[in-house]
Protein backbone atom coordinates (compact mmCIF):
# COMPACT_ATOMS: atom_id res chain seq x y z
CA UNK A 1 0.00 0.00 0.00
CA UNK A 2 0.95 3.75 -0.76
CA UNK A 3 -0.20 5.33 2.15
CA UNK A 4 -1.45 9.46 1.44
CA UNK A 5 -3.40 9.52 4.67
CA UNK A 6 -1.01 11.49 6.51
CA UNK A 7 2.29 12.33 7.08
CA UNK A 8 1.62 10.99 10.47
CA UNK A 9 1.90 7.12 9.64
CA UNK A 10 5.75 7.08 9.26
CA UNK A 11 7.50 4.31 10.92
CA UNK A 12 10.84 4.50 12.35
CA UNK A 13 14.01 3.91 10.23
CA UNK A 14 16.21 1.40 11.59
CA UNK A 15 18.93 4.15 12.26
CA UNK A 16 16.21 6.21 14.27
CA UNK A 17 15.29 2.71 16.18
CA UNK A 18 18.66 1.98 17.11
CA UNK A 19 19.08 5.93 18.54
CA UNK A 20 15.72 5.30 20.77
CA UNK A 21 17.09 1.87 21.69
CA UNK A 22 20.27 2.77 23.00
CA UNK A 23 18.94 6.23 24.31
CA UNK A 24 20.19 7.51 27.84
CA UNK A 25 17.05 7.76 29.97
CA UNK A 26 16.13 9.33 33.37
CA UNK A 27 12.53 10.73 35.14
CA UNK A 28 11.69 13.31 33.03
CA UNK A 29 9.24 14.71 35.65
CA UNK A 30 12.29 15.08 38.07
CA UNK A 31 14.34 16.45 35.27
CA UNK A 32 16.62 14.10 34.98
CA UNK A 33 15.56 12.29 31.59
CA UNK A 34 19.07 13.44 29.72
CA UNK A 35 17.54 12.63 26.23
CA UNK A 36 14.41 15.00 26.63
CA UNK A 37 16.84 17.79 28.52
CA UNK A 38 19.07 17.19 25.41
CA UNK A 39 15.93 17.38 22.67
CA UNK A 40 14.95 20.34 24.44
CA UNK A 41 18.20 22.46 24.36
CA UNK A 42 18.90 21.46 20.95
CA UNK A 43 15.39 22.64 19.64
CA UNK A 44 15.90 26.02 21.79
CA UNK A 45 19.20 26.40 20.23
CA UNK A 46 18.00 25.57 16.74
CA UNK A 47 15.09 28.63 17.22
CA UNK A 48 16.99 31.01 19.54
CA UNK A 49 14.29 30.54 22.49
CA UNK A 50 14.96 30.68 26.02
CA UNK A 51 13.46 27.48 26.29
CA UNK A 52 11.46 23.99 25.26
CA UNK A 53 9.39 21.95 26.52
CA UNK A 54 8.90 18.01 24.90
CA UNK A 55 5.39 17.33 25.16
CA UNK A 56 3.31 13.83 23.55
CA UNK A 57 1.55 15.98 20.93
CA UNK A 58 0.92 18.55 18.88
CA UNK A 59 -2.63 18.96 19.90
CA UNK A 60 -1.08 19.09 24.15
CA UNK A 61 1.64 21.95 23.04
CA UNK A 62 -0.78 24.62 21.26
CA UNK A 63 -3.32 23.55 24.34
CA UNK A 64 -0.83 24.35 26.72
CA UNK A 65 0.12 27.43 24.60
CA UNK A 66 -3.65 28.73 24.88
CA UNK A 67 -3.99 27.92 28.35
CA UNK A 68 -0.94 29.85 29.25
CA UNK A 69 -1.63 33.23 27.21
CA UNK A 70 -5.21 33.55 27.97
CA UNK A 71 -7.43 33.92 30.94
CA UNK A 72 -11.47 32.19 30.88
CA UNK A 73 -13.30 34.61 28.72
CA UNK A 74 -10.52 35.72 27.06
CA UNK A 75 -10.46 35.46 22.78
CA UNK A 76 -8.59 34.06 20.51
CA UNK A 77 -8.07 35.71 16.89
CA UNK A 78 -7.26 32.35 14.46
CA UNK A 79 -8.49 31.16 10.80
CA UNK A 80 -11.79 29.02 10.84
CA UNK A 81 -9.80 26.23 9.06
CA UNK A 82 -6.87 26.20 12.21
CA UNK A 83 -6.37 22.44 13.65
CA UNK A 84 -6.79 24.42 17.34
CA UNK A 85 -10.14 25.30 16.41
CA UNK A 86 -11.31 22.61 13.87
CA UNK A 87 -9.53 19.58 14.94
CA UNK A 88 -8.45 19.87 18.69
CA UNK A 89 -12.05 18.76 20.42
CA UNK A 90 -13.26 21.83 20.97
CA UNK A 91 -10.03 22.64 23.32
CA UNK A 92 -10.10 26.20 23.24
CA UNK A 93 -13.31 25.92 24.94
CA UNK A 94 -12.74 22.96 27.27
CA UNK A 95 -9.24 23.50 28.16
CA UNK A 96 -9.09 27.44 28.22
CA UNK A 97 -13.22 28.23 28.78
CA UNK A 98 -11.92 31.51 25.48
CA UNK A 99 -14.17 31.93 23.06
CA UNK A 100 -12.83 32.71 19.00
CA UNK A 101 -12.95 35.01 16.74
CA UNK A 102 -12.65 33.17 13.24
CA UNK A 103 -11.14 34.65 10.00
CA UNK A 104 -12.45 32.92 6.95
CA UNK A 105 -10.26 32.13 4.00
CA UNK A 106 -9.46 29.46 1.46
CA UNK A 107 -5.77 29.40 2.45
CA UNK A 108 -5.70 29.49 6.32
CA UNK A 109 -3.78 32.71 6.13
CA UNK A 110 -4.65 36.04 6.70
CA UNK A 111 -3.39 39.63 6.89
CA UNK A 112 -2.51 42.19 9.59
CA UNK A 113 -5.54 44.07 8.52
CA UNK A 114 -8.11 40.80 8.80
CA UNK A 115 -6.49 41.19 12.75
CA UNK A 116 -6.89 44.55 13.39
CA UNK A 117 -10.53 44.08 12.32
CA UNK A 118 -11.24 40.99 14.50
CA UNK A 119 -9.61 43.36 18.03
CA UNK A 120 -12.31 44.01 20.38
CA UNK A 121 -12.19 47.52 22.21
CA UNK A 122 -10.40 46.46 25.92
CA UNK A 123 -12.26 49.13 26.91
CA UNK A 124 -15.94 47.55 25.71
CA UNK A 125 -17.00 45.14 29.07
CA UNK A 126 -19.55 43.96 26.59
CA UNK A 127 -17.04 42.16 24.15
CA UNK A 128 -14.90 39.31 25.04
CA UNK A 129 -11.07 40.63 25.68
CA UNK A 130 -9.15 39.56 22.75
CA UNK A 131 -5.73 38.40 24.11
CA UNK A 132 -4.12 36.06 21.43
CA UNK A 133 -3.38 35.56 17.69
CA UNK A 134 -2.77 32.38 16.17
CA UNK A 135 -1.07 31.10 13.20
CA UNK A 136 -0.71 27.86 11.15
CA UNK A 137 2.47 27.39 9.26
CA UNK A 138 1.81 25.52 6.92
CA UNK A 139 -1.82 25.54 6.49
CA UNK A 140 -2.38 21.42 7.13
CA UNK A 141 -6.52 22.63 5.79
CA UNK A 142 -5.21 25.02 3.37
CA UNK A 143 -3.35 22.23 1.30
CA UNK A 144 -0.02 22.65 3.08
CA UNK A 145 0.16 26.66 2.22
CA UNK A 146 2.89 28.66 3.39
CA UNK A 147 2.47 32.23 5.52
CA UNK A 148 4.27 35.31 3.62
CA UNK A 149 6.96 35.93 6.54
CA UNK A 150 6.77 39.78 5.74
CA UNK A 151 2.92 39.67 6.41
CA UNK A 152 3.79 37.99 10.16
CA UNK A 153 5.74 40.09 10.92
CA UNK A 154 3.07 42.56 10.12
CA UNK A 155 0.63 40.65 12.73
CA UNK A 156 3.80 40.53 14.94
CA UNK A 157 3.24 44.48 14.84
CA UNK A 158 -0.55 44.53 15.47
CA UNK A 159 0.10 42.17 18.44
CA UNK A 160 2.73 44.39 19.78
CA UNK A 161 0.35 48.11 19.40
CA UNK A 162 -2.42 46.01 20.84
CA UNK A 163 -0.90 44.11 23.77
CA UNK A 164 -1.74 40.83 22.21
CA UNK A 165 0.34 37.10 22.37
CA UNK A 166 1.04 35.50 19.44
CA UNK A 167 1.53 31.64 18.71
CA UNK A 168 2.42 29.90 16.17
CA UNK A 169 1.24 26.13 15.40
CA UNK A 170 4.36 24.92 13.50
CA UNK A 171 3.33 21.32 13.26
CA UNK A 172 4.98 21.45 9.54
CA UNK A 173 6.86 24.19 9.84
CA UNK A 174 10.03 22.66 8.82
CA UNK A 175 8.05 22.12 5.81
CA UNK A 176 7.38 26.35 5.35
CA UNK A 177 10.94 27.29 5.50
CA UNK A 178 12.25 24.49 3.32
CA UNK A 179 10.49 26.60 0.77
CA UNK A 180 9.90 30.39 2.66
CA UNK A 181 14.28 30.18 3.43
CA UNK A 182 13.72 31.39 6.70
CA UNK A 183 15.62 29.86 9.14
CA UNK A 184 14.35 29.03 12.98
CA UNK A 185 16.10 32.00 14.54
CA UNK A 186 13.41 33.98 12.55
CA UNK A 187 10.89 32.34 13.54
CA UNK A 188 11.74 31.78 17.02
CA UNK A 189 12.24 35.96 17.29
CA UNK A 190 8.88 36.87 15.84
CA UNK A 191 6.33 34.55 18.09
CA UNK A 192 5.85 34.02 21.89
CA UNK A 193 5.56 30.74 21.28
CA UNK A 194 5.87 27.93 18.51
CA UNK A 195 4.65 24.33 18.97
CA UNK A 196 6.51 21.87 16.26
CA UNK A 197 5.78 18.49 15.92
CA UNK A 198 8.63 15.20 15.02
CA UNK A 199 5.68 13.12 14.26
CA UNK A 200 4.66 14.58 10.52
CA UNK A 201 7.18 15.12 8.33
CA UNK A 202 10.46 14.36 10.39
CA UNK A 203 9.22 10.64 10.74
CA UNK A 204 9.59 10.42 14.56
CA UNK A 205 6.79 7.74 15.86
CA UNK A 206 5.48 10.81 18.75
CA UNK A 207 6.46 13.88 20.52
CA UNK A 208 6.62 17.70 19.74
CA UNK A 209 8.01 20.34 21.56
CA UNK A 210 6.90 24.06 22.70
CA UNK A 211 9.10 26.89 22.40
CA UNK A 212 9.12 29.97 24.32
CA UNK A 213 10.66 32.09 26.99
CA UNK A 214 11.55 30.27 30.27
CA UNK A 215 8.48 32.06 32.28
CA UNK A 216 6.09 30.38 29.65
CA UNK A 217 7.82 27.42 29.29
CA UNK A 218 7.67 27.10 33.25
CA UNK A 219 4.06 27.87 33.21
CA UNK A 220 3.46 25.74 30.54
CA UNK A 221 5.42 22.67 32.30
CA UNK A 222 2.73 22.96 35.09
CA UNK A 223 -0.39 22.87 32.61
CA UNK A 224 1.87 19.62 30.71
CA UNK A 225 1.41 17.87 34.56
CA UNK A 226 -2.41 18.89 34.91
CA UNK A 227 -3.12 17.74 30.82
CA UNK A 228 -1.45 14.00 32.48
CA UNK A 229 1.37 14.48 29.89
CA UNK A 230 4.06 14.46 32.55
CA UNK A 231 6.15 11.33 31.05
CA UNK A 232 8.81 9.68 32.94
CA UNK A 233 11.37 7.84 30.85
CA UNK A 234 10.61 9.72 27.94
CA UNK A 235 14.10 9.57 26.51
CA UNK A 236 13.54 6.50 24.42
CA UNK A 237 10.98 8.80 22.35
CA UNK A 238 12.83 12.01 22.69
CA UNK A 239 16.08 9.74 21.31
CA UNK A 240 13.63 9.70 18.03
CA UNK A 241 12.95 13.44 17.84
CA UNK A 242 16.99 14.18 17.97
CA UNK A 243 17.62 11.68 15.32
CA UNK A 244 14.91 13.52 13.52
CA UNK A 245 15.81 16.90 14.00
CA UNK A 246 19.35 16.13 12.89
CA UNK A 247 18.82 13.87 9.89
CA UNK A 248 15.30 14.58 8.35
CA UNK A 249 14.93 18.59 7.73
CA UNK A 250 17.10 18.17 4.37
CA UNK A 251 14.76 15.85 2.69
CA UNK A 252 11.56 17.53 2.99
CA UNK A 253 12.22 18.94 -0.79
CA UNK A 254 11.60 15.48 -1.74
CA UNK A 255 8.23 15.57 -0.74
CA UNK A 256 7.57 18.31 -1.82
CA UNK A 257 8.57 17.37 -4.86
CA UNK A 258 6.55 14.35 -5.01
CA UNK A 259 3.78 15.95 -3.83
CA UNK A 260 4.15 18.77 -6.47
CA UNK A 261 3.84 15.80 -9.49
CA UNK A 262 0.41 14.14 -7.97
CA UNK A 263 -0.55 17.60 -7.87
CA UNK A 264 -0.18 17.93 -11.40
CA UNK A 265 -1.24 14.40 -12.11
CA UNK A 266 -4.49 15.25 -10.60
CA UNK A 267 -4.43 18.14 -12.40
CA UNK A 268 -4.88 16.43 -15.61
CA UNK A 269 -7.13 13.75 -14.90
CA UNK A 270 -10.30 13.69 -15.96
CA UNK A 271 -11.66 12.36 -12.54
CA UNK A 272 -10.64 15.73 -10.77
CA UNK A 273 -12.84 18.95 -10.84
CA UNK A 274 -10.08 21.18 -8.47
CA UNK A 275 -7.23 20.79 -6.78
CA UNK A 276 -5.51 22.84 -4.39
CA UNK A 277 -2.09 22.53 -3.86
CA UNK A 278 -0.39 25.08 -1.29
CA UNK A 279 3.53 24.02 -2.39
CA UNK A 280 4.53 21.51 0.28
CA UNK A 281 3.15 18.08 1.27
CA UNK A 282 0.01 18.22 1.22
CA UNK A 283 -2.75 17.89 -1.73
CA UNK A 284 -6.86 18.47 -1.41
CA UNK A 285 -8.78 17.77 -4.53
CA UNK A 286 -12.45 17.78 -5.73
CA UNK A 287 -13.64 14.85 -7.56
CA UNK A 288 -15.50 15.50 -11.21
CA UNK A 289 -19.13 15.55 -11.59
CA UNK A 290 -21.13 13.64 -9.18
CA UNK A 291 -18.71 10.98 -8.03
CA UNK A 292 -18.25 10.70 -4.37
CA UNK A 293 -14.76 10.64 -2.30
CA UNK A 294 -15.88 7.50 -1.05
CA UNK A 295 -15.79 5.95 -4.56
CA UNK A 296 -12.39 7.50 -5.39
CA UNK A 297 -11.24 6.32 -2.49
CA UNK A 298 -12.34 2.86 -2.58
CA UNK A 299 -11.11 2.45 -6.15
CA UNK A 300 -7.71 3.76 -5.22
CA UNK A 301 -7.65 1.61 -1.99
CA UNK A 302 -8.30 -1.35 -4.68
CA UNK A 303 -5.18 -0.24 -6.86
CA UNK A 304 -2.62 -0.32 -3.71
CA UNK A 305 -3.07 3.74 -2.93
CA UNK A 306 -4.62 5.07 0.82
CA UNK A 307 -5.95 9.10 1.21
CA UNK A 308 -8.35 10.45 3.13
CA UNK A 309 -11.81 12.23 2.83
CA UNK A 310 -12.07 15.90 4.24
CA UNK A 311 -15.40 16.05 3.09
CA UNK A 312 -18.06 14.41 0.70
CA UNK A 313 -16.34 15.29 -2.45
CA UNK A 314 -12.94 16.50 -1.60
CA UNK A 315 -9.70 14.26 -0.66
CA UNK A 316 -6.57 15.11 0.71
CA UNK A 317 -2.86 13.23 -0.21
CA UNK A 318 -0.06 13.69 2.44
CA UNK A 319 3.55 13.02 1.02
CA UNK A 320 6.23 11.52 3.73
CA UNK A 321 9.76 10.33 3.91
CA UNK A 322 8.02 6.67 3.82
CA UNK A 323 6.69 7.36 0.55
CA UNK A 324 8.99 7.10 -2.23
CA UNK A 325 9.76 8.55 -5.69
CA UNK A 326 8.71 5.26 -7.38
CA UNK A 327 6.00 5.08 -5.58
CA UNK A 328 4.92 8.55 -6.56
CA UNK A 329 5.54 7.67 -9.96
CA UNK A 330 2.79 4.89 -9.22
CA UNK A 331 0.25 7.16 -8.22
CA UNK A 332 0.85 9.14 -11.20
CA UNK A 333 0.32 6.74 -13.55
CA UNK A 334 -3.05 5.03 -11.58
CA UNK A 335 -4.07 9.07 -11.47
CA UNK A 336 -3.42 9.03 -15.75
CA UNK A 337 -0.80 12.16 -15.32
C1 LIG B 1 -1.44 21.79 11.84
C2 LIG B 1 -1.54 20.78 12.93
N1 LIG B 1 -1.41 21.19 14.20
C3 LIG B 1 -1.47 20.33 15.22
C4 LIG B 1 -1.65 18.99 15.00
C5 LIG B 1 -1.78 18.07 16.18
O1 LIG B 1 -0.78 17.16 16.30
P1 LIG B 1 -0.99 15.79 17.11
O2 LIG B 1 -1.65 14.85 16.16
O3 LIG B 1 0.41 15.39 17.47
O4 LIG B 1 -1.82 16.09 18.30
C6 LIG B 1 -1.79 18.50 13.70
C7 LIG B 1 -2.00 17.06 13.45
O5 LIG B 1 -2.20 16.61 12.36
C8 LIG B 1 -1.73 19.43 12.63
O6 LIG B 1 -1.87 19.04 11.36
Amino acid sequence: MIDLRSDTVTKPSPEMLKAMMSAEVGDMVFGEDPSVNELEALAASMFGTEAALYCPSGTMTNQIAIKVHTRPGDEVICSRMSHVYQFEGGGIAFNSSASVALIDSLSGTFTADDVNGYINNHEDPHKAYTRLVEVENTVNRGAGSCWDFEELKRIREVCDKNSLSLHLDGARLFNAMAVDGRNPKEYGALFDSISICLSKGLGAPVGSLLLGKKDFIKQGARIRKVFGGAMRQAGFIAAAGIYALKNNLSRLGEDHRNAAAIASALENSPDVETVHYGGTNIVIFKVAGGSSAMDFLKKMKENGILASRVSATSIRMVTHLDVSEADTVKVCEYLGG
